[in-house]
């Protein structure tokens, strides 16, 4: 490896993006050779030990790629400052750090995937790739034909306009219906806000597909397992 500015070493640890990167840089989380860094246009090398936390950090060579069934009421980070149960902490018997591709919501279960692999998380989660992601929700009363072309017309939220998504009616449980919401953004909290945008807040949340994956109807909460070989190559 040749001498990569800090953030882009610690993006390809799969750490955090390289924005992310950036902010734990200056935040006085990260040392080079033991020495606390907070400029960012520090070069490091193959013979630097880099750390967050405290804890080294490396560019994993064995790459590892899971699927995990998240539980509602754990974090999806790879750490909790505050002590928390967090997805990770489910996978037993992998040496490898990980860390998940992106975010679901602590009252969220469903599809998530963990790597080691910083590359693969950056093309996963950058907005540019718009990566089409697949929920099932019950919603509190049931959308009409108006909301669903409010949701394919895209909708205005407190952070901008979302890009054209898709609102079906799956099914009913009681006075309630079950939908299908398909988004290929991932603001932070935003079905549940466009849901809200509507008028039909979410009652409960899950996430079932990941681009071309579907959540393994195997996998019970908490369960995992790799990803296959195909299933990684429909990704990339
Ligand atoms: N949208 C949400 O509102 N929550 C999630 O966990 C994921 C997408």
């Amino acid at each position: 490896m040749d001498e990569v500015r800090l953030q882009k070493y610690l993006a390809e640890c799969g750490v955090a993006s390289r924005r992310g990167a950036e902010a734990m840089i200056a935040e006085g989380r990260v040392s080079v050779n033991g020495r606390v860094i907070t400029e960012m246009g520090t070069k490091v090398g193959p013979k630097d030990t880099v750390s967050v936390d405290g804890k080294p950090v490396k560019v994993e060579r064995n790459k590892i790629y899971i699927m995990i069934n998240k539980p509602v009421g754990v974090l999806s980070s790879a750490s909790d400052d505050r002590g928390r149960q967090c997805v990770v902490d489910l996978v037993e018997g992998v040496s490898e750090r990980l860390y998940p591709v992106g975010r679901l919501d602590y009252d969220t279960s469903g599809l998530l995937l963990l790597t080691n692999d910083g590359a693969f998380t950056q093309k996963m989660t950058h907005p540019s790739f718009e990566i089409w992601k697949t929920y099932e929700a019950v919603v509190k009363g049931e959308p009409n034909e108006g909301n669903i072309k409010r949701f394919s017309e895209g909708l205005v939220l407190d952070d901008g306009p979302t890009l054209p998504a898709l609102l079906t009616v799956i099914g009913h449980k009681g006075n309630n219906a079950i939908v299908e919401v398909r988004i290929r953004e991932g603001r932070n909290r935003q079905v549940r806000r466009m849901l809200e945008a509507i008028r039909h807040p979410v009652l409960k949340l899950k996430r079932v597909g990941f681009g071309p994956l579907e959540l393994d109807p195997d996998l019970k909460p908490g369960a995992w397992r790799y990803l296959r070989d195909k299933e990684i190559e429909k990704l990339l």
